[in-house]
């Protein structure tokens, strides 16, 4: 077998090339692997051992696409996957794609250069490229529409989704499927094609599938993905090429028209903050003292304390993941109730056909209720969700320590508690931990992990991994008030709610942070999670002594609390409802008012949107250094991780740190300083943390 560019190896079989991209852990289309492969071909091409030829991936898979890394250089060198897509199609033997693991984004644009492609039957393809701000640039924008028609193009396209090798086949993407060996099959394959001597199928020769009233579908397609992102640029540059496709253009002239309409992306702001975002989360489970190759404790078997709100979520979190749970309650009535909470949100998601009936029996013959703590005694985890008081996590992690085996480990889901006095109280803190699920918790991707002063190292190494295998992004998080995110949240409140006392509205506000590209407004998100239990904290902040000296900061949703506002659930908060359409109520802006006068707030009208966004998002990016400077985060990028993926931050911009380095550190200085001067410097809120100073002045 020779090597080719370390890259590429080149061996022969019953007269076929097997090309073996080698290049891990993801077989990336980098630089080398593409001269690599490019010689390859060409070899194979003049070789008159050679009848047919493979190209088959080393390792796990067969290629996650392009080295994603490459993009910041703002230029493609080459040979670039076009040509080397353009080299296989117009090969004159058979080249056959054998795919196992995935073929992603270039990946699959390789493959579907080739003449056939075979897969085996768990592997799985697509184009994740719009989830980085860019378009499959190498002819899949062009080879999709002819193999599968313009819908299935467009829906692949636009929306990154990863399909299985069976749908792909259904679809027409993949030839075969391979049931026994891959190579042997694709060889069999890639000789049958050279007997029979029929014409290859070459997707340039395919005119494009449903190419007519096309106009409306794409509109239709893209107006879909515009609303939930709608200033995105990949998908309209995406629409734009699918059309191109199907005007009949000339092939060659596609590829052109594809390959500028993909530099411009990759060179954009949007597709930069999504690398970024992209190679944070990546980072994130990266602990800086914590040897990759810490021992882990086994994890298969959990428990979980309380069946509430977290608890079921938490609980189906695992069962998804095809892991035993029992859930512990007070009392059988409140056990009864959860279980069949989440036994109803199956048969739920059962009734719309997002699981089958089998996987719905499945995951419930792995739930066990029950009211005994001896029940956690053989459990590899246990996480507790009772109520969010310190006295009761406290009693329950004492009878915990005591119940679980020495090497379990247990986690508190406090979101506001301190992760080391509940650690304490175990009488273990060494296996103690903090797992901050957010709520739905079997939904939301972001789980922070708390790091306490005595957490084990091979505990936070445990959990780290197990939350990949559980489907969550986790970022490490110290031990402070509200972590990372709730921590930062609380001066995007805390502004919020002061100018609502200076004369904006609720609706004004969400629609300012709407328009930003916040998932939600924050007054709606208040409603949502409940005022009450916001107005709680804050109670018991301030018997603390941890609050502002100040009696009017977050007066507004403390008062709306104590007349009983509390949100969605009780018909009223920021907003009254009709179900659960919010829909601005005049007595609120009435009680900001009152507030206002009481504290001696003026009231204006010349509130603008850009005003808002600052107020609300400039404190909380200055929060974020504040947190970095205490070693809260361990990076940047995991403040911007915490928000995309648990706080709907629009992912176009990156993440607030992203977002803060986009705008300059000198000028977000400057502006918060001089929103401290409009604001009458209100208790500091807007002194500038000392790391963006020092950040800002190119000391740090
Ligand atoms: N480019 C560069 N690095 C990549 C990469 C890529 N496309 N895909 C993965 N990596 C890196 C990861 O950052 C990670 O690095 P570290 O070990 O240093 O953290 C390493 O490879 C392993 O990645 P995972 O831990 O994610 O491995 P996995 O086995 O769990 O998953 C995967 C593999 C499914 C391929 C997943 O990594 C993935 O989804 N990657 C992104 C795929 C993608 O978006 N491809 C499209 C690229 S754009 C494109 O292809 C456009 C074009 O050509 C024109
Ligand atoms: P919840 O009130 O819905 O549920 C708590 C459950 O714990 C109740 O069913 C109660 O019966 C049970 N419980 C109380 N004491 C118990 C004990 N000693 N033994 C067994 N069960 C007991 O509360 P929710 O919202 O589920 O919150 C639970 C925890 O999760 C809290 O620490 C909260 O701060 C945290 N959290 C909540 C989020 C949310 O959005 N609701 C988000 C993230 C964290």
């Amino acid at each position: 077998m020779a090597a080719i560019a370390n890259s590429v190896e080149y061996s022969i079989r019953d007269r076929v090339a097997v090309l073996t991209l080698n290049a891990p852990p993801v077989n990336g289309l980098s630089q080398p692997l593409r001269s690599g492969l490019m010689s390859a071909l060409l070899k194979a091409r003049t070789d008159h051992d050679v009848d047919a030829v493979i190209v088959i991936g080393g390792g796990k898979m067969f290629c996650g696409g392009a080295d994603i890394k490459e993009f910041a250089s703002g230029e493609v060198s080459e040979p670039d996957v076009n040509a080397i897509a353009r080299c296989m199609e117009t090969m004159n033997k058979p080249v056959v794609a054998a795919i196992h693991g995935v073929a992603l984004g270039g990946g699959l644009e390789l493959a579907l250069g080739c003449h056939m492609r075979i897969a085996t039957s768990d592997s799985r393809i697509g184009f994740p490229e719009v989830t980085l701000g860019v378009l499959p640039g190498a002819g899949g924008t062009q080879r999709t529409p002819r193999l599968a028609g313009v819908t299935l193009a467009l829906d692949l396209i636009l929306s990154g989704r990863v399909i299985d090798a069976q749908k792909a086949h259904d679809f027409g993407l993949i030839d075969a499927l391979s049931s026994g060996d891959l190579l042997d099959d694709a060889i069999a394959l890639a000789l049958d094609a050279t007997r029979r001597g029929e014409p290859l199928r070459v997707a340039k020769y395919l005119p494009v599938k449903g190419a007519e009233a096309v106009e409306q579908t794409i509109a239709a397609a893209l107006e879909k993905v515009l609303r939930r992102t709608p200033g995105a640029e990949a998908p309209r540059a995406i629409a734009r090429c699918i059309a191109f496709a199907a005007s009949g253009a000339d092939f060659e002239d596609a590829l052109v028209f594809e390959r500028e309409e993909f530099l411009e992306l990759m060179n954009g702001a949007q597709s930069k903050a999504l690398r970024h975002l992209f190679f944070a989360e990546k980072g994130a489970s990266k602990i800086p003292d914590l040897p990759g190759d810490t021992a882990l404790r086994p994890v298969e078997r959990v428990g979980i304390i309380g069946a509430g709100t977290m608890g079921r979520g938490i609980a189906m979190t695992f069962l998804n993941a095809g892991m035993a749970v029992t859930l512990l309650e007070i009392d059988a009535e409140a056990l009864a109730s959860g279980l069949e909470a989440i036994r109803k949100t199956y048969a739920a998601s059962a009734e719309k056909g997002s699981i089958s009936a089998a996987v719905l029996n499945q995951r419930m013959s792995l739930l066990r209720g029950s009211t005994d703590y001896a029940d956690m005694a053989d459990r590899d985890l246990v996480i507790e969700a009772v109520f969010e008081n310190l006295d009761i996590k406290q009693k329950v992690c004492a009878k915990l320590g005591e119940v679980c085996r020495p090497d379990a480990i247990i986690a508190t889901n406090t979101s506001t508690l301190n992760v080391d006095v509940i650690a304490q109280a175990s009488g273990r803190a060494p296996d103690v931990l903090g797992m901050h699920f957010f709520s739905p918790a079997h939904i939301m991707r972001l789980l922070e992990v708390v790091r306490g002063k005595e957490t084990a190292p091979d505990v936070l190494a445990t959990v780290m991994a197990l939350a990949r295998r559980i489907g969550k992004v986790a970022v490490v998080s110290g031990v402070c008030y509200g972590f990372i995110g709730n921590r930062m949240l609380e001066s995007y409140l805390r502004e919020m709610d002061f100018l609502l006392m200076e004369g904006a509205t609720p609706a004004q506000i969400d629609a300012a942070l709407e328009g930003f590209g916040m998932a939600m407004g924050p007054c709606r998100m208040m409603d949502m999670a409940g005022i009450d239990v916001n107005a709680r904290v804050l109670d018991e902040r301030e018997a603390e002594g941890a609050l502002p000296d100040d009696p009017s900061y977050r007066a507004l949703v403390r008062k709306l609390g104590a007349i009983g506002r509390n949100g969605q659930k009780a018909g009223l908060g920021y907003y009254r409802y009709d179900g659960r359409t919010p829909i601005p109520d005049p007595q609120v802006n009435d009680i900001a008012a009152d507030l206002a006068a009481q504290f001696g707030i003026t009231r204006r009208n010349n509130i603008t949107d850009d005003e808002i966004r600052d107020r609300l998002l400039l404190p909380l990016i200055n929060e974020g250094y504040r947190i970095l400077d205490e070693g809260i985060a361990y990076r940047d990028g995991d403040i911007d991780v915490v928000w995309a993926a648990g706080y709907g931050w629009p992912r176009l911009t990156g993440g607030p740190m992203h977002y803060a380095e986009t705008m300059g550190l000198e000028q977000l200085r400057n502006r918060l300083q001089e929103l401290g001067r409009q604001t009458g410097d209100r208790h500091g809120y807007f002194a500038p943390a000392s790391l963006l100073s020092r950040r800002a002045t190119g000391a740090a």
